[in-house]
């Protein structure tokens, strides 16, 4: 896919919130690479950026053939903070750049009342200041909904290349998705399987058995026509290759349809109310 800053993304993308640090963490990035992922998300908050970049370097790749997003914690909101945050992800990543930074979570109203907004801004300079001094490639925001990102872009220099926000079948975004094509804004779908949980959903998988592929392989095109960017993690070698083979084939508009109306449901927090 493209950003509207001209980079590619590739697409789909390999993810790691959960994955322990450590061995199992270096061999899901080595297996990914090996199954031909080329996009690899991880955050400060995870706690495995070191092992993120262990298996950078030992999957054969070239760096310059990978595209590296990490994402700023809450704690590190701020000019000076964020700088510093992106310094410290870089080093425990071992690398010199990133391809996307991300702003993890939007400051809401209900933690900072009036002053949610001018934190947002501040961090969003310090983003733009990044890419200034080419440490990072490309930046952007997660979980920005419209009342978060509107302040954003009304004082942003630079446009956010995406959005990465929770979205699957049962969480359709619409307005989030309106308001970043408005923008040429790249939403990328994080918990796109539900967290495993929408793997038996009877729609989905009946579709599924028609076209010979699996609940995740299905859910992923799903986005994927949809014009967003998924995002799946695993730890195992096979379900990581199944996940990655997600082209070849294509969904009616009826199967769109019917996947579009499973019944509302989130997993994680809504950014108004986090309190994290
Ligand atoms: N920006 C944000 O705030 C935010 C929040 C959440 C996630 N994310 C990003 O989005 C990525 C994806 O979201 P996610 O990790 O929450 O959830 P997910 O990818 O929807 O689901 C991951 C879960 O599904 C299981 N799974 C994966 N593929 C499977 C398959 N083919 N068959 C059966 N089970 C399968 C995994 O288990 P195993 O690992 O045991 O295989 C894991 O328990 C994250 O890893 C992270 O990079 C971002």
């Amino acid at each position: 896919m493209k950003l509207n800053n001209g980079y590619d993304i590739p697409s789909p993308g390999f993810g790691t919130f959960k994955t322990p640090d450590g061995e199992v963490c270096v061999e899901s990035v080595v297996e990914a690479v090996k199954a031909g992922y080329r996009h690899i998300d991880t955050a400060a908050v995870y706690g495995n950026e070191c092992s993120v970049g262990e298996g950078i370097r030992q999957c054969g790749i070239a760096r310059s053939e990978l595209f590296v997003t990490s994402k700023v914690w809450n704690t590190e909101r701020g000019y000076d903070k964020t700088l510093r945050a992106c310094e410290k992800s870089l080093s425990d990543l071992g690398l010199d750049y990133l391809d996307l930074y991300l702003i993890h979570w939007p400051a809401n109203e209900m933690q900072f009342g009036d002053k949610a907004a001018a934190i947002n801004a501040d961090t969003w300079r310090a983003m733009e200041r990044l890419v200034d001094e080419k440490v990072v490639r490309s930046i952007g925001l997660s979980n920005f909904y419209p009342n978060h990102m509107e302040p954003v872009l009304a004082g942003a220099n630079i446009l956010p290349a995406a959005d990465q926000v929770e979205y699957h079948p049962g969480l359709l975004q619409k307005e989030t998705v309106e308001l970043c094509r408005k923008h040429g804004i790249l939403v990328e779908a994080w918990s796109s399987l539900g967290r495993g949980k929408l793997l038996d959903e009877a729609h989905i998988a009946s579709i599924a058995e028609r076209h010979g592929k699996t609940s995740a392989q299905v859910i992923q095109r799903w986005c994927i026509q949809h014009g967003v960017l998924p995002l799946a993690k695993s730890v195992h070698a096979e379900r990581i290759r199944e996940n990655f083979d997600v082209n070849g084939f294509e969904l009616s508009e009826s199967e769109m349809a019917e996947i579009d109306s499973v019944p509302d449901f989130r997993y994680g927090s809504h950014p108004d109310t986090a309190a994290f």
